[in-house]
C-alpha cells in the first residue's frame, strides 16, 4: 500500500500570521505537508525528502542583520520551491538578487496584480483584464520589495508597489510571489497552491478523508496490537472523532470515560451517551461527578484557581475509573496538529502563558499508560471532515470549540449549580437561535457567560432584580486574535427577549463588543 506521507510538502515557517493557513491549504489540494521552523537543521531538511518546498511570509525584513535565512540544504535540494512574501524576499536576497525597504510603498490588504509574461503556475487565471494582459485580486502585507531579480528569473507579475509581484525560474520550479495566495481575498489563491503542489511538484492528491482515515485505522490497529485502550470523552469535538476512529479501528478494544463534572451545556450528558454508547455501541463509562466538582469549587473565585481545581480532579477521577480497567495499557488523547506545533513552539520559549489550558484528557504523570494520538497529524477542519465520514452527527463535529473547564470559566467568580443551571438554559437559546438563523457557522465561537451581580428590570408583573448574562460571538482564524462578530440587530434582539421572558432569573442581557486582544475570548 502507498504510504500517503510519500509524497509531502516541507513548510517553512518564518514566523508568518497565516502559515498554518498555507498547510491547510495544501492538505486541501490533498497533499500531504509539515509546518517546520526556519531554522530546522540541514539534516532534518534531507530526511525529510519533500516533493516541494514552500516558504512562508514573515514579520521581518531579510535586509536586516541576522533576519531569518533559509536553510541551505533547502536550496539545495532538487525539488520545486515556493516563495510567499518573506518567503521570496529570502530566496531572491539569498540567490544573489535585491529587497530594498520601501516603507513609503508598503502595501496592505487588497491590490491588483497584472500578469505580464507567462507561468505555469498562473497560465489561464484571471480575475480582471487591462490591455489584454490578465489581473488577479490578491492580499499584499509587505514592506520591502524585490528590485533586482537573482539570475535564472524572469518577471511574471507587477502589482502598483510591488514591481516583483510575481517572478519565476520555470526551469528551477522555483516561484516567489510577494502576495498571500493561502487567504481567502486572493480569489485564485487556493488555485495557485494546487498547482504548485500537484502540477509543479507532481504530487498524486492522496490525501482524501478516506484514506487519511484508512491510514490511522491502521496504524492504530499495528501500534496496539490486541492491547485494551482508554480514552477520556469529552464529547468535544477531538475526543469524539476519536473515539470514533478508535471504535472502528479496535472495537471493543476501547473503554471510553465520560465525566460529567456538572459544568457541561443543556443535555450534553445525555448526548454523548446517546451518541456513542446507544447508537454507535462504543464502550462508555459515564461518571456523575458533578456534586464532587460543585464541593470542589465552593468557595473559589479565582479564575486560575478554579482551572487548577476542576483540571486536577478530572484528572483524580479519571485515574480512579482507569485503575478499575487492568488490561488497559494505552491512553488516547485527541491532540490535534496545531497543539503540536504550538507545544513545539512553546519549548522554543515564545510562548506566552496568558491562561492555564487544562485539556480534558490531559496525561496523569504517575499513570503507567502509553500514549496513542491518531489525530497527531491532523487540522481541525480535517479532524471534522473524517469524523462526518466516521459517522458522528454533522451537528457534533461543527460544534464550536467549548473550553476543558466547561462553563467554570462562563460564571465569574464562585461557581454553583444553581448558576450553572440558569446559564444553561440562556446559552441553549443563543445557540440554538444562532442555529436557526443559520448564523452558527458564521461565528467561529459563541456562548452565553453568567455574572453574578443583580440588575433591576421590569416585567408585566412588576418589578425584577437579578442576575445579567453577556452574549459573546467572535469570529477568528486562530484564536489567538478575535473580533466580536457583528450580529444583526434584530436578532440579538429576539435573543435577548426570549432569555428575559423564560428565565425569570435572569433581568438583563449584554453583548460583548470586545476584541482580542486586550479582551480574550472566554471572560475568565
Ligand atoms: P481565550 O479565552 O484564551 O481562549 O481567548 C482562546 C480559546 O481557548 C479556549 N479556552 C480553553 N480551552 N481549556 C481549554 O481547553 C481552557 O482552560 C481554556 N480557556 C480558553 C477558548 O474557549 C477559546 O476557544
Amino acid at each position: 500500500m502507498t504510504d500517503l506521507h510519500d509524497q509531502r510538502i516541507l513548510v517553512l515557517d518564518f514566523g508568518g500570521q497565516t502559515t498554518q493557513l498555507i498547510a491547510r491549504r495544501v492538505r486541501e489540494s490533498g497533499v500531504y505537508c509539515e509546518i517546520h521552523p526556519w531554522d530546522i537543521s540541514d539534516q532534518v531538511v534531507r530526511e525529510f525528502q519533500p516533493r516541494g518546498v514552500i516558504l512562508s511570509g514573515g514579520p521581518e525584513s531579510v535586509i536586516q542583520e541576522g533576519s531569518p535565512t533559509i536553510p541551505s540544504a533547502v536550496l539545495g535540494l532538487d525539488v520545486p520551491i515556493l516563495g510567499i512574501c518573506y518567503g521570496m524576499q529570502a530566496m531572491v536576497h539569498q540567490l544573489g538578487g535585491e529587497v530594498q525597504a520601501q516603507a513609503a510603498h508598503s502595501e496592505f490588504g487588497h491590490a491588483r496584480v497584472t500578469l505580464q509574461d507567462r507561468a505555469r503556475l498562473f497560465d489561464g487565471l484571471q480575475d480582471h483584464s487591462s490591455d489584454g494582459k490578465a489581473q488577479l485580486d490578491v492580499w499584499m502585507s509587505h514592506g520591502d520589495r524585490v528590485e533586482q531579480l537573482p539570475e535564472g528569473f524572469t518577471l511574471i507579475g507587477t502589482s502598483a508597489n510591488a514591481p516583483g509581484a510575481i517572478i519565476a525560474n520555470e526551469a528551477a520550479g522555483r516561484y516567489g510571489i510577494q502576495f498571500h495566495p493561502e487567504v481567502t481575498h486572493t480569489t485564485q489563491g487556493a488555485e495557485i497552491l494546487r498547482r504548485f503542489v500537484l502540477d509543479i511538484c507532481q504530487c498524486d492528491g492522496l490525501w482524501t478523508p478516506d484514506n487519511i482515515i484508512d491510514d490511522a485505522v491502521a496504524r492504530v490497529q499495528e501500534t496496539v496490537g490486541a492491547d485494551e485502550v482508554i480514552l477520556a470523552l469529552s464529547g468535544g469535538v477531538d475526543s469524539s472523532v476519536v473515539a470514533a476512529l478508535l471504535h472502528k479501528a479496535i472495537g471493543k478494544q476501547l473503554t471510553c470515560v465520560f465525566v460529567d463534572n456538572g459544568l457541561l451545556r443543556l443535555h450534553e450528558g445525555d448526548q454523548v451517551m446517546q451518541t456513542f454508547a446507544d447508537n454507535m455501541g462504543v464502550h462508555v463509562i459515564r461518571v456523575n461527578a458533578q456534586d464532587r466538582f460543585m464541593e470542589a469549587l465552593a468557595g473559589v473565585t479565582d479564575p486560575e484557581a478554579k482551572r487548577k481545581i476542576i483540571g486536577n480532579l478530572f484528572v483524580e477521577i479519571f485515574e480512579e475509573e482507569a485503575a478499575k480497567l487492568k488490561n488497559a495499557k494505552w491512553l488516547a488523547q485527541g491532540t490535534i496538529y496545531p497543539d503540536v506545533i504550538e507545544s513545539a513552539a512553546s519549548t522554543s520559549g515564545s510562548a506566552h502563558l496568558i491562561k492555564s489550558h487544562h485539556n480534558v484528557g490531559g496525561l496523569p504523570s504517575e499513570m503507567r499508560l502509553k500514549l496513542v494520538e491518531p489525530l497527531r497529524e491532523l487540522f481541525k477542519d480535517e479532524v471534522r471532515t473524517i469524523g462526518v465520514d466516521l459517522g458522528l452527527p454533522p451537528i457534533m463535529v461543527q460544534r464550536h470549540p467549548f473550553p476543558g473547564p466547561g462553563l467554570g470559566v462562563r460564571i465569574l467568580g464562585e461557581v454553583k449549580k444553581e448558576y450553572a443551571d440558569i446559564l444553561r438554559e440562556a446559552d441553549a437559546i443563543f445557540i440554538n437561535a444562532l442555529l436557526r438563523h443559520d448564523l452558527y457557522n458564521k461565528v467561529s465561537q459563541a456562548f452565553t457567560v453568567f455574572l453574578p451581580i443583580k440588575s433591576v428590570g421590569v416585567t408585566g408583573d412588576g418589578r425584577r432584580y437579578d442576575y445579567v448574562v453577556a452574549l459573546r460571538a467572535v469570529e477568528t482564524i486562530d484564536f489567538m486574535t478575535a473580533r466580536a462578530a457583528q450580529l444583526p440587530w434584530d436578532f440579538l434582539d429576539e435573543v435577548s427577549r426570549t432569555i428575559c421572558n423564560s428565565i425569570p432569573r435572569i433581568s438583563r442581557v449584554t453583548y460583548d463588543i470586545s476584541s482580542k486582544p486586550p479582551a480574550t475570548i472566554e471572560w475568565e
